[in-house]
């Protein structure tokens, strides 16, 4: 087999970053962005974890057509019907059973013996087949199991009917030799291994997540767990984009193909970044603002004379624009609605693209020159405006100057009557974040306030985040603006319209 799978855990693994947690409607326009990239399996969620997460999953199948869609179940009955339920209306749908496997976890955590952990994982696979012919196992915590353990599990569960061995290193404790003579020992010893797919899912603690899957490509797993930025629970998960473009780039290594669309990676980063509220660092690799920026004299000059010098990928691979400056007040509405076909964002209806235009219209006459990144936050903002459904910003004033406390006045529509309030503060975001408080009284705690700016230069437009909790559920806002007071006003109230819907889902890791 020369093909990679790439299985993308963003809105599971990825959502259990503390802090991570995202709507239904984020997870299903993540997903649809993951799909265009052309991602062969989608891991949407946890259904059991809450009726929120549940939904969640069920939206996804029903709008993802061209990825598998998978559905995450601990090795219990009502887990896995659950899961079952969650993906029935998926064009094709897995679900992905796990137990853990190693001494620690089973004496301490399960307080089970071997052989009843074998039992249950056979159970586990043969319910889920009632659902689905795809069925993927999960030794959870494989990187610190016995290997004779892990080939006896290995074996029953293929003989259950398991299509995918998932190898976990949980802790992120495996360094790549040893990894790749775990997964090289599975498939060489396990005598029914040619009837499945080994797969990996690494975490980062140590840094090696990405190491440790390449390792175990070469080893012969042909599959690995990933996800957008490398987001994932405490050091994250192997990157999605650092795994395509090193099997990409150094096919000469691993003479396998992934049918990844690389020039989704940067519009799909950013997409994740912006609604998890998790920046990327800009020396991140493929993704980091500065991944194709050569500062120093030599590397320019030698780019210049021939771009093999310095370069080993062409950024526009991963869908770095080539041309920075895209639009300008005088572009029309179809070079407008091209260019964002070309980002992988399209519109409903004529109506929603007149509204996009016209907010196009308003930010080219506040900013001359408007880049990709700036129209993708464009979309973003709709997308906000239309989740905001209790409380619109209407008007705000701010008053900030030397030697006076700043002050604000703030002006919302809740639940369509004007209410309005001041407030002084420490500074002026301080202080209209008092204002819209004394509005609402949501009593939430504000968890991370981060400001961006989208492009370079002071007219650029500031992309703010605000993360707040309340009684245990944490959401996240985001707001764009030119002025980033205003931006971080709108990010403050998309937050709030989300603490005050009706609790939805717990964050997974309430679980
Ligand atoms: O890290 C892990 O072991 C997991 C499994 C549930 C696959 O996320
Ligand atoms: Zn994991």
């Amino acid at each position: 087999m020369n093909k990679l799978i790439i299985f993308d855990t963003t809105l599971r693994d990825g959502e259990q970053s503390p802090g991570a947690s995202m709507t239904k409607e984020e997870k299903v326009r993540i997903a649809k962005m993951l799909e265009r990239m052309r991602v062969d399996v989608i891991e949407a969620g946890f259904p059991i974890a809450s009726p929120g997460d549940f939904e969640a999953v069920r939206a996804v199948a029903r709008a993802v057509k061209d990825s598998v869609v998978c559905g995450l179940a601990r090795a219990a009955d009502a887990d896995i019907d659950r899961a079952g339920e969650a993906l029935k209306e998926a064009a094709a749908g897995r679900v992905h059973t796990f137990i853990a496997t190693s001494p620690i976890h089973m004496r301490m955590k399960l307080r089970m013996e071997p052989d009843q952990v074998i039992e249950r994982a056979v159970e586990a696979v043969r319910r889920a087949r009632r659902w689905t012919d795809d069925v993927e196992f999960s030794a959870e915590d494989a990187g610190r199991s016995e290997l004779d353990f892990l080939c006896r599990i290995t074996e029953a569960v293929i003989a259950a009917g398991a299509r995918t061995i998932n190898i976990p290193d949980t802790v992120g404790y495996n360094v790549p030799e040893q990894f790749a003579h775990t997964i090289r020992g599975l498939i060489e010893r396990v005598p029914n291994a040619d009837k499945a797919i080994f797969s990996v899912h690494c975490h980062n603690d140590l840094g090696l997540a990405v190491a440790n899957s390449l390792a175990a490509v070469l080893a012969g797993a042909r599959q690995v767990e990933c996800t957008i930025n490398g987001l994932g629970e405490r050091a994250g998960n192997a990157s999605l984009e650092e795994i395509v473009m090193t099997v990409r780039t150094r096919h000469d290594v691993f003479q396998l193909e992934t049918g990844i669309d690389t020039t989704q990676i940067v519009p799909a980063s950013r997409l994740v970044a912006n609604i998890t509220g998790f920046p990327v660092q800009p020396n991140k690799a493929i993704v980091g603002a500065n991944a194709f920026a050569h500062e120093s004299g030599i590397h320019q000059d030698g780019v210049l004379k021939h771009r093999e010098t310095y370069e080993i990928m062409r950024a526009e691979d991963v869908g770095w624009s080539a041309n920075r400056m895209v639009m300008g007040k005088h572009s029309g509405r179809n070079a407008f609605r091209t260019r964002l076909e070309e980002l992988g964002v399209s519109f409903a209806t004529e109506e929603e693209l007149n509204d996009a235009f016209a907010r196009f219209k308003e930010l080219a006459d506040k900013k001359h020159e408007v880049y990709d990144e700036d129209l993708q936050a464009l979309v973003t903002d709709a997308y906000l405006a239309a989740e905001n459904e209790r409380v619109k910003l209407l008007y705000l004033r701010v008053c900030s100057e030397t030697g006076e406390t700043p002050n604000a006045q703030v002006t919302l529509a809740v639940d369509g009557e004007e209410r309005s309030a001041a407030a002084a503060g420490g500074g002026p975001v301080d202080a209209s974040f008092k204002a819209i408080e004394r509005i609402l009284q949501t009593g939430t705690d504000l968890l991370l306030y981060s400001v961006n700016n989208i492009t370079s230069g002071t007219d650029s437009q500031g992309e703010v985040t605000v993360r707040v909790s309340k009684g245990g559920r944490i959401v996240n806002g985001q707001g764009a603006d030119t002025d980033i007071v205003i931006a971080s006003a709108k990010a403050y109230v998309n937050a709030l319209n989300k603490v005050l819907q009706p609790a939805e889902r717990a964050h997974p890791q309430l679980l």
